[in-house]
This record gives C-alpha cells, sequence and structure tokens, in this order.
C-alpha cells in the first residue's frame, strides 16, 4: 500500500461536486491527500469538504468554472497559498451536449464541450505547469479523465466522443512537452458508468443491448476506477507518462 500512498500530498480536482470527481475525492482523502475541489455547484463543493474535513481528511473548495481563464487561475493559486504546492492536477469535469448527431448539434454545443472537455485542460494544464516550474517544486503529475469513446463510440456521442479522442492526443503531446519539467501527463479512459453523463444511455431503452455488448456483462460502478486512480496518482506511476489507462469490462476489444 506504501506504493500508491499519497499521504504528504496534494490534489487538484475538477469537477468535483458530483459523478466520478465526488467520488475521487474521498478514494484521495483515504490514501492520504490533502485535496481542493472545485466545481460550478458550490453547495455541493462545500458538502462534500464538509463529509471529507468531518471524516478525518482535509479538504477545501473553490467555486470553479473551467471555462473561465480568471476561475482557473484562482482555484490553483488558492491551492498554491493553502498548501505550499499541488502535486497532483485531476482534470475531471467533463459534459456532454445529449444525445445529438454531428448533424444535429449547434455551434454552441460544440464550443460548450469543446470549451469544457478540452480547452480548459489544456488551460489549467499550462498554468500548473508554469506555476511548478517557477515554484521550488519543480515537478508535477496531471491525470486527465478521457473515456473509451476515444477509441470507439456510438452514433450520437459526436463532440463529447470527439473531444475524449483529442484529449487522449493532448495527453501524448503535453507528456512529451512537460517531461523536461518533470512533470507527468497521463489519462484515465473509463467505460461506461452510471453518473449524470452516461444515465441518459445505461438507463435508456438500449441498455440491456448496451450491456451485453461488454465482455465482462455489466457496467462499471465507481470502486472500479479507485486502483487505477490510486496508480496514476502516486509514486507507483513514476515511469509512466503518456499513457491512457482504459478501465471498461474489456469493451474496447468487444466482438464486432
Ligand atoms: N460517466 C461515465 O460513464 C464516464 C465515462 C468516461 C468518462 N467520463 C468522464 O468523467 C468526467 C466526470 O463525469 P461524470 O460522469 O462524473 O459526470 P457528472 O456527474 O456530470 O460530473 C461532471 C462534473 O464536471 C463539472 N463541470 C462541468 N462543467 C464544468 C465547468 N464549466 N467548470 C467546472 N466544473 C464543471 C460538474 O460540476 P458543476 O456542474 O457543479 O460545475 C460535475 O462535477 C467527465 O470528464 C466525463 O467525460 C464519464
Amino acid at each position: 500500500m506504501e506504493l500508491f500512498s499519497l499521504k504528504g500530498k496534494t490534489v487538484a480536482i475538477t469537477g468535483a461536486s458530483s459523478g466520478f470527481g465526488h467520488h475521487f475525492a474521498g478514494v484521495l482523502a483515504s490514501s492520504g491527500a490533502s485535496l481542493i475541489l472545485g466545481a460550478r455547484r458550490s453547495d455541493k463543493i462545500r458538502d462534500r469538504v464538509n463529509e471529507i474535513n468531518d471524516s478525518g481528511g482535509k479538504a477545501l473548495g473553490v467555486a470553479l468554472d473551467v471555462r473561465d481563464p480568471d476561475s482557473c487561475e484562482s482555484f490553483l493559486n488558492t491551492a498554491q497559498n493553502e498548501y505550499g504546492s499541488v502535486d497532483v492536477l485531476i482534470n475531471n469535469a467533463g459534459v456532454e451536449a445529449g444525445a445529438k448527431t454531428y448533424a444535429m448539434i449547434e455551434e454552441e454545443d460544440w464550443d460548450y464541450v469543446f470549451d469544457t472537455n478540452l480547452k480548459s485542460v489544456w488551460r489549467l494544464s499550462k498554468m500548473y505547469t508554469q506555476m511548478n516550474v517557477t515554484s521550488e517544486k519543480k515537478e508535477g503529475n496531471i491525470v486527465n479523465i478521457a473515456s473509451i469513446t476515444a477509441y470507439r463510440t456510438i452514433k450520437g456521442q459526436f463532440p463529447y466522443a470527439v473531444s475524449k479522442a483529442a484529449l487522449v492526443k493532448a495527453t501524448e503531446i503535453m507528456a512529451l512537452e512537460s517531461a523536461k519539467f518533470g512533470i507527468r501527463v497521463n489519462a484515465l479512459a473509463p467505460g461506461y458508468i452510471l453518473t449524470d453523463v452516461s444515465r441518459l444511455l445505461l438507463e435508456g431503452e438500449r441498455a440491456d443491448t448496451f450491456v451485453k455488448g461488454i465482455p465482462m456483462r455489466r457496467y462499471g460502478q465507481f470502486d472500479d476506477l479507485n486502483g487505477p486512480l490510486l496508480m496514476l496518482c502516486s509514486d507507483a506511476s513514476k515511469y509512466m507518462t503518456g499513457s491512457t489507462v482504459v478501465v471498461d469490462g474489456g469493451h474496447l476489444c468487444a466482438e464486432l
């Protein structure tokens, strides 16, 4: 367990008000990390921070809109001022545009999904890199939350899947360019797990057929991500950079 420990480390998580980010906060706090949690719904962030602090962990929350540069800057600055440095940045905030094909989406759908899922990752990662390079720390770790839709997809996920495919590529390029700063960049690509993002599909009329297409015959639970998440955030992955770890019950290697 020492290998996966986050004792003494600080982790910043975007999109921590629900779903994965909310769950990740608990997993990382249990492994000893001090957290900074951000999202737009500050009431939910406040509740999560209180839960973590009440159960013996250490967390603080900041209202964050990843589409707003000033908000991103203030998120990272607060973390640095409070904790001295940020060991791990988890770019988790993400949205989709509903079940729309490329012919159905509008300009604002494209901008909303791409600004949140991709541009914000670049923006926060750039700010994080500049912050770490100029600090005494001079190393870092970025974990991007991608998706198996980066590799294979279904109809009606046009801007979302394209943004996640681009995020996998962004992960590789950022890894290449940030290695000289001692910053690692990897991605976690979950398969389908029931959250607000996937509810439309997993609770819709195609749900049964969909699950039959997963070799392990079930969609994922939050806990299925714990091990891979801890590996990427800790020194257990100290020689990994530019990798995307797929956690999907075999969905990507399903029979055609
Ligand atoms: N669920 C799945 O099956 C699945 C599979 C693969 C990958 N993913 C990815 O996992 C990540 C988390 O999604 P989820 O499934 O946990 O869905 P979720 O419950 O809807 O969580 C999305 C989070 O992103 C935050 N967010 C959205 N826009 C934001 C913005 N502009 N600024 C700051 N925070 C913002 C939301 O908080 P606020 O609304 O409070 O801002 C929320 O906390 C996403 O990147 C998603 O693409 C999900």
